[in-house]
């Protein structure tokens, strides 16, 4: 009798304390399992939780929910994950529950890739089933592939075939993930087409015209980069397959402050890094940020815009990196200092003219804003002696 497989230590799945990066199903599996006890509305066919409750995870709710996690009666926060226009949500979730694929668009760093994580992990309980979109993207990555030695020894056979992520979600009615779409050449972005219209994948190599069917539950998120450099755009075909919904850059500054404070405060928890930013900091950071994206000021003045963006999650990385550097290199308050020393690195990417255009927001704005506030002479000074 055939002994059964032992389960290696490479494959067995770490504990949870040991993934770096928990799935949004796992890290809030506790948020999912309240909403689903709290369930009111009518759940669609293969979907874990109601629109309305795929809503309130992403978006949070006031009053915490009354739920049995674990054998004991508790009361579960929903946490807000996406900052920003709810109904852009909303008209996420609509897309997903209809026959067409949904689009992400928008800027870099906008929080497209988090909000798509979010929708699977809430509408499926999955967020994995991802595909990374790059120039060299196949379309075998999108379909599937063979095992090539057991295919020289058995011949096709539908074991040897090795499903996609695509295809594992069109078997288990989940949402794939495409991330970057526009990255990838024209050709493999149209296997997409029949993909989307026919819900199956043909596989003629295996006899009698087999064909992976998809499960109620399966859908298509995608994301894609308004700014990217060489984007191939989608064809008319796919496009008409796929609601877009723009992410825009966050409007107001006190949403943008709100997401680098909770961002950046869960990843410091993630790296355990006992250090906080303050509110006065995180300010200062989301106005420079602001002042340089707009190309004006709070006083009106024109200032230079740098040609890289600066995003929401540029500003959560500068955060991060001066909390980090002053826990470890320095006092382990974050200090409007410890800022000034980590922008530089962040405004200055593509173009080495934007030292020229961040010099200038320095003399002009920061330097003055620094004769009567103790936290803009610290930026300042941290700043400019980085640039130099
Ligand atoms: N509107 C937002 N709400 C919540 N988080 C955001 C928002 N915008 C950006 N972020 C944060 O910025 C980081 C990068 O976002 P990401 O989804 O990777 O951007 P994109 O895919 O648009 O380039 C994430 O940590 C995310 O939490
Ligand atoms: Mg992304």
């Amino acid at each position: 009798m055939a002994k059964p497989a032992k389960k290696s230590e490479e494959t067995a799945a770490p504990p949870v304390s040991e993934i770096l990066k928990e799935p949004a199903e796992i890290k809030y599996a506790h948020e999912l399992e309240a909403l689903r006890q709290n369930e009111k509305d009518e759940v669609p066919a293969a979907w874990k939780l109601s629109p309305r409750s795929v809503l309130a995870y992403i978006v949070g709710t006031k009053k915490p929910l009354t739920a049995t996690i674990n054998g004991a009666q508790v009361e579960v926060p929903i946490t807000r994950k996406f900052f920003g226009d709810d109904t852009i949500v909303e008209r996420s979730i609509v897309t997903l529950a209809s026959e067409r694929a949904l689009l992400l668009v928008g800027d870099p760093g906008t929080g497209k890739s988090w909000l798509s994580e979010h929708l699977a992990a809430a509408i499926s309980g999955c967020s994995t089933l991802t595909i990374q979109g790059t120039a060299g993207t196949t379309e075998e990555q999108i379909k599937y592939s063979w095992n090539i030695a057991r295919i020289i020894a058995e011949g096709p056979k539908p074991e040897n075939m090795i499903a996609s992520p695509c295809m594992i979600s069109m078997r288990k009615g989940a949402i794939f993930r495409f991330e970057e779409i526009t990255r990838c050449v024209g050709d493999v972005q149209d296997a997409l087409v029949s993909i989307c219209s026919d819900k199956a994948i043909a596989v003629p190599e295996l006899p009698g015209d087999a064909m992976v069917f998809a499960k109620p539950g399966f859908n298509i998120i995608a994301t894609a980069n308004a700014r990217d450099q060489g984007v191939n755009e989608l064809s008319a075909a796919l496009k008409r397959r796929f609601n877009y919904v723009h992410i825009p850059v966050v409007a107001d500054q006190k949403t943008e402050v709100e997401i680098v404070r909770t961002r950046s405060k869960e990843l410091l928890e993630r790296y355990k890094i006992a250090a906080r930013v303050e509110e006065p900091v995180l300010k200062l950071l989301a106005t420079v940020f602001r002042e340089m994206r707009n190309g004006v000021t709070a006083e009106g003045v024109n200032v230079q815009k740098p040609s890289t963006t600066l995003s929401t999650a540029e500003a959560i990385g500068v955060a991060l990196d001066a909390a980090i550097h002053s826990r470890y290199f320095g006092s382990g308050v974050v200090g409007a200092d410890s800022i000034g020393r980590n922008l530089v690195g962040s405004i200055v990417k593509e173009d080495l003219d934007d030292v020229k255009v961040l010099k200038e927001y320095l003399s002009l704005v920061a330097k003055k804003r620094g004769e009567g506030d103790a936290q803009w002479k610290a930026f300042y000074e941290a700043a400019i002696s980085a640039i130099k």
